[in-house]
């Protein structure tokens, strides 16, 4: 019989509804999930949207101060789904408080805060579970047993990238994503950890990078703070400075040898979210893209001879796509991602064995993150782990604080 868990969640934009819709769909998916998600209050500085947490969504309470969420005696757990500055702030209180967290990435708008949330959780000893939910879909767990199993040989070569167009209207509105004090990073933290944590997901450890970036868009129009969210267009006013990167890319070695490239880009005009890899082993490859979720490309050189990729789709077997659909050809989606997501976190809590991806693969991708942003200041190479905190003091420098 499941127990009940109180879970709070701060900030009830994209991310937040999203977690919230992955709770209330959790047992329909894994009905031997041993806790069962009891929706006890929600958090968001517009009051409208927090009201929407009691009047649409199925919350209990609402409340606009995220710190009634933290303390709330009947919370056991806190879905953080707010803008990166409040990451570092709401997350340590939640594990100080002994509240499990699953936190959005990118944990914190700076590596030396992700640093900060991981020390909060090691201490406190409770759960995490981190938005990385690319690696959930069933075709990359796949495509992560056949790289495991050696069934392409050696890996030489990794291609990982996120080209996406989200930020390519010039009159795309300033939210706190382009701002040091809102975002901090910008793709670097935006979407590069993605990339990164799929390659170390897929392949093991990146030692070494060299790395650069741009912004494209230098301005955009000024919009008030806490209007909308997500990102919208805005024609005429005033224009503010885009204070992070659109693009960054780099070169990376991997510990076991192998070596690749890293793209972001939220100006990128062509693709929408070009999220994947390409791996290339000494008798095989295979190649996934977001866009095209449920397929998986795969080369074998040792099968009947013949050259070339053929798609394999998500069947069941792979991965948890049966808790999904009941047959290969039916697709699943995006929001299914998070609700695998949800399982484990709360089957984490259920039996204390953490599941991935936890806190412990955030500060591993912010290290590669913290690496990257090093290069593009030195222009040279720079080890993975080297970091003297001086990069992330003077993006806190940068940052001034508050949003
Ligand atoms: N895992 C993923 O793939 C993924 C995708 C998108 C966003 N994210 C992450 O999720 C987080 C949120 O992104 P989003 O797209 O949902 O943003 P969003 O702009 O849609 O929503 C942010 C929400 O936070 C609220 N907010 C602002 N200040 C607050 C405060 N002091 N207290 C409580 N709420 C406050 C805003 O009113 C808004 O409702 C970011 O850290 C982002 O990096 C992750």
């Amino acid at each position: 019989m499941a127990r009940e868990i109180g879970i709070g969640t701060v900030s009830l934009g994209w991310m937040g509804q999203l977690h919230t819709r992955a709770y209330r769909r959790l047992l329909d998916h894994y009905p031997e999930c041993e806790l069962r998600p009891r929706l006890v209050i929600a958090a968001d500085a517009v009051e409208e949207r927090a009201r929407d947490a009691a009047d649409r969504l199925g919350y209990e309470g609402w409340t606009t101060d995220w710190r009634e969420v933290v303390e709330h005696p009947e919370v056991e757990a806190v879905s953080i789904a707010a803008p990166n500055y409040l990451h570092r702030e709401v997350a340590v209180a939640a594990a100080r408080a002994g509240k499990h967290i699953w936190l959005e990435k990118p944990c914190g708008r700076y590596p030396s805060e992700t640093y900060d949330i991981g020390k909060a959780v090691g201490e406190a000893g409770v759960m995490s579970m981190i938005g990385l939910m690319y690696r959930h879909a069933p075709v990359v767990e796949y495509a992560k047993e056949i790289i495991a199993a050696g069934e392409i040989g050696e890996i030489t070569h990794y291609r990982g990238y996120f080209l996406a167009d989200y930020a390519a209207d010039p009159n795309g509105a300033l939210t706190w994503r382009y701002k040091l004090g809102g975002a901090g990073l910008g793709v670097l933290g935006d979407i590069m950890p993605h990339s990164v944590d799929m390659a170390q997901n897929l392949i093991g450890p990146i030692v070494g990078v060299s790395a650069q970036r741009e912004t494209f868009i230098r301005t955009r129009p000024e919009v008030p703070e806490g209007m909308g969210t997500g990102h919208f267009t805005v024609e005429g006013g005033t224009r503010g400075t885009v204070e992070n990167e659109d693009y960054a890319s780099g070169l990376v070695r991997f510990e076991n040898g192998a070596r690749g490239t890293m793209e972001s880009s939220r100006t990128c005009v062509g693709p929408h979210v070009r999220n994947g890899f390409e791996v290339n082993g000494t008798r095989g490859a295979l190649s996934w893209d977001f866009q095209r979720l449920n397929e998986l490309e795969l080369y074998r050189t040792d099968g009947t001879g013949d050259r070339g990729y053929r798609t394999v789709y998500a069947a069941p077997g792979m991965g948890d796509f049966d808790r999904f659909q009941p047959g290969a050809g039916i697709s699943m989606g995006y929001d299914d991602l998070k609700v695998a997501e949800a399982e484990r976190f709360l089957s984490s809590i259920a039996d204390g064995r953490q599941r991935a991806a936890s806190i412990h693969e955030i500060v591993s991708t912010m290290r590669v993150v913290d690496a990257m942003e090093r290069s593009c200041e030195t222009g040279g190479w720079e080890r993975v782990g080297d970091s003297t905190g001086a990069t992330a003091a003077a993006g806190e420098r940068r940052a001034g604080g508050g949003a």
